[in-house]
C-alpha cells in the first residue's frame, strides 16, 4: 500500500489580504505538489487555514476599532475565497478561534509537556508601555536587532537573522502604539528549553526533505546554539494557559506555539466532517504509514524546523515531519520604480483580490509566479513581465499550439479522429519520443520540489511542439499528402493530450479547458492519471471546439 501524504501549507494570519508573495511563498508550490500526487493516485490531505490568534490580528482590531475574532473572521473568509479562485483547493481550511477543536488541542498539547517537565516556569524581563498600561509582547514593540544590526525589527523575530529579540537584544525599543520607548517590567512566563532539543533537530535535519538553504540557515542556528523559548504571552487574545497556577492568570499561549498546531486540529475537523469520527486524524499524524509535508515561506523557517520539531518530540506521539519546503521572500518591482519589499503596510503588493477583480487570469498568475519562484533565493515579481509572460509564452506557445491544430484539423478533415496507415517518419518519431520523455522528467522534477523547473520543462515541450508543425508544415503537405498531413495533426492531439494532463499541477484552469477542446468529458478528465499521459487518443475519437486559451493583454 502506498503512503498517505498529509500536506500543509502555513496558516496565514488572518488580518489583511492575501498578495503574490504569499502565494508565491508556499501556497501555490503545495498545490502544484498536492494535485501531482493526486494525479498518482496518492491518498492525500491538504490542510491549511487561518491563524486568528496573536499580535497581528490584535493590532489590526485595536487600528480598526474591531474585536479581533471579527477581524479574524471577516478575513478568514476572504482569504479562503482568494484561493479558491486560484485553483487552490484545500481539503479543509479551518480558523484557529472558529474551530470545535483547537482550543482544547492546543492545551491538551501544552499540558502533556508541562507533565513531561518540559517547561520551565521563570520570571523575566518584558518590554512595557507604561502610558497604555500592558505589556509589549512580539510585534507590539520594535527596535534595532542586537545581534545582527538590522533596524526596524519585531520582538519575535528579526527578519534577517530569525532571532528572538528579548530585553537585552532589542535595541532602542518603542513601543509601536505611541512610538515611545519601551520600558521593562517583570513577569512570569512558560519556557520551552530548546537546548535540550539540539540533537533531535539535528538528526532529523539530516533526514529531512528540505532546500539547502534551509538546511544550511538551521544548521547555523543549532551550531550557534539553541536558546528557552517562552511558550505563552501576556495578551488578552489567544488560547488561555491551561495550568492552576494563579501566576499563569490572563495569560495565552504564544501565538507561534498554538498556531501549528491548528495543522492537527484542522485535520480533526476534515476527519469529523469527512469521515464522521475526527480520531481518524491519527492516520495522518500517528501512523507510520503517513508521510508529513510542510509548505512554508522563509521567515517560518525557525518556527516549523526548530520549534515545531521541539514541539512534537517532546509531546512524543506525533510524527515528525518528511519534509518542509521553503521558499524565499518574492520581492516587487513596480513599472518606473526600483525593486522593493512587498509590503502591506507602504501598499506595495499586488493583491490576489484586485488582480482577480479586475479580470486578471488565474493560471496566468500562477504561470509567472512559478516562473519566478523564489525556490533557491529571494526573487522579483515584475509587474510588466507577468503581462509578458502571458502574451508570449501562455497566448503565442500554448494557446495558439492548440488553436491552430484543431482548427486546421477541423477545418480540412472533420470531427473525428482518423489515424492513417502511413508509417511515422524520423521527425514523427523524435517527437513522439519526446512526448513520452517529458512525462517522467517533469514527474520527477516535481517530486524533487524543483516546481519552476519542472514548469519550465513542460514549457519547452510546448515550444517544440509549435517547432515539430513548423518543421512539418501541413499547410503545404496538405496540398499533396493528407495522410502525412493528418499524422502530423494527430501526433499534435496526442501532444494536447499530455499537456492537457501534466498542465493540471501547474494551471489547473487551462489543462481543463485544454482536455474539453480536445473532446475529453469531463467524467474522463476526473478518472485520468498522469501515467495516462503516455496514452494516444483513440481511432474515431471526437474532436471538441477550439476556443482562444489566453486572450492578448493591452500592456497599460
Ligand atoms: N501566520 C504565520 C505567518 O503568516 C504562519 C503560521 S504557520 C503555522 O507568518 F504553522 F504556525 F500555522
Ligand atoms: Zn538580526
Amino acid at each position: 500500500m502506498s503512503k498517505k501524504i498529509l500536506v500543509t501549507c502555513a496558516l496565514p494570519y488572518s488580518n489583511g489580504k492575501l498578495h503574490v508573495g504569499h502565494i508565491a511563498g508556499c501556497y501555490l508550490p503545495a498545490d502544484i505538489f498536492v494535485r501531482y500526487q493526486r494525479l498518482n493516485k496518492r491518498d492525500v490531505m491538504f490542510v491549511s487555514g487561518s491563524d486568528d490568534h496573536g499580535v497581528p490580528i490584535k493590532l489590526t482590531a485595536d487600528k480598526e476599532g474591531k474585536t479581533p475574532k471579527e477581524v479574524a473572521t471577516y478575513f478568514y473568509h476572504q482569504q479562503k475565497e482568494s484561493f479558491k479562485k486560484l485553483g487552490i483547493n484545500f481539503d479543509v481550511y479551518g480558523s484557529t478561534c472558529n474551530s470545535n477543536y483547537h482550543t482544547k488541542t492546543s492545551q491538551d498539547f501544552f499540558k502533556t509537556l508541562f507533565d513531561k517537565g518540559f517547561f520551565e516556569k521563570k520570571s523575566s524581563k518584558q518590554f512595557f508601555d507604561d502610558v497604555a498600561n500592558m505589556f509589549l509582547p512580539d510585534r507590539y514593540v520594535k527596535g534595532t536587532c542586537g545581534y545582527c544590526g538590522a533596524k526596524d525589527q519585531n520582538s519575535d523575530q528579526c527578519e534577517e537573522c530569525g532571532k528572538e529579540l528579548d530585553v537585552e537584544h532589542l535595541k532602542d525599543a518603542y513601543s509601536i502604539i505611541n512610538k515611545s520607548p519601551a520600558s521593562v517590567k517583570d513577569t512570569f512566563h512558560w519556557y520551552l528549553d530548546l537546548t535540550k532539543f539540539e540533537e533531535t533537530v539535528s538528526q532529523w535535519l539530516n533526514i529531512a526533505d528540505t532546500r539547502e538553504h534551509t538546511k544550511k540557515f538551521v544548521r547555523g542556528l543549532v551550531s550557534q546554539g539553541l536558546v528557552k523559548r517562552s511558550m505563552t504571552r501576556d495578551i488578552d487574545w489567544g488560547i488561555p494557559v491551561p495550568l492552576d497556577d494563579p501566576d499563569a492568570k490572563n495569560k495565552v499561549l504564544y501565538v507561534w506555539f498554538d498556531a501549528p498546531i491548528g495543522y492537527i486540529s484542522n485535520t480533526k475537523e476534515i476527519c469529523q466532517d469527512k469521515f464522521g469520527n475526527f480520531e481518524e486524524y491519527s492516520k495522518w499524524w500517528k501512523d507510520k504509514n503517513t508521510d508529513i509535508y510542510h509548505f512554508i515561506g522563509e521567515d517560518n523557517t525557525v518556527f516549523h524546523c526548530v520549534i515545531w520539531i521541539a514541539m512534537l518530540k517532546a509531546e512524543g506521539s506525533f510524527n515528525l515531519p518528511k519534509g518542509v519546503i521553503v521558499n524565499n521572500y518574492l520581492n516587487i518591482k513596480f513599472p518606473g520604480k526600483e525593486i522593493e519589499k512587498i509590503s502591506k503596510s507602504r501598499g506595495s503588493a499586488v493583491w490576489i483580490q484586485d488582480y482577480l477583480e479586475d479580470g486578471g487570469n488565474p493560471d496566468s498568475l500562477r504561470y509567472y509566479l512559478t516562473t519566478v519562484a523564489p525556490e533557491k533565493s529571494r526573487s522579483v515579481f515584475i509587474v510588466e513581465d507577468l503581462i509578458q509572460k502571458h502574451n508570449s509564452e501562455l497566448g503565442n506557445a500554448l494557446g495558439n499550439f492548440v488553436n491552430r491544430v484543431l482548427s486546421f484539423y477541423k477545418k480540412y478533415y472533420g470531427e473525428k479522429i482518423e489515424y492513417t496507415t502511413k508509417e511515422l517518419n524520423s521527425i514523427d518519431k523524435d517527437f513522439e519520443n519526446s512526448r513520452l520523455e517529458i512525462i517522467n522528467k517533469v514527474g520527477k522534477l516535481i517530486e524533487e520540489y524543483s516546481f519552476k523547473q519542472a514548469q519550465d520543462s513542460l514549457f519547452d515541450f510546448i515550444r517544440s511542439c509549435n517547432k515539430y508543425i513548423d518543421e512539418k508544415q501541413p499547410w503545404t503537405s496538405r496540398k499533396t499528402d493528407e495522410a502525412e498531413t493528418k499524422n502530423t495533426l494527430i501526433q499534435c492531439f496526442n501532444a494536447m493530450f499530455t499537456i492537457g494532463i501534466l498542465l493540471n499541477p501547474f494551471l489547473p484552469f487551462s489543462a481543463k479547458k485544454i482536455l474539453s477542446q480536445l473532446g475529453i468529458s469531463e467524467q474522463i478528465q476526473n478518472s485520468l492519471t498522469w501515467q495516462c499521459a503516455k496514452e494516444k487518443l483513440e481511432n474515431g475519437h471526437n474532436l471538441g471546439n477550439p476556443e482562444i486559451l489566453f486572450a492578448k493583454i493591452e500592456d497599460k
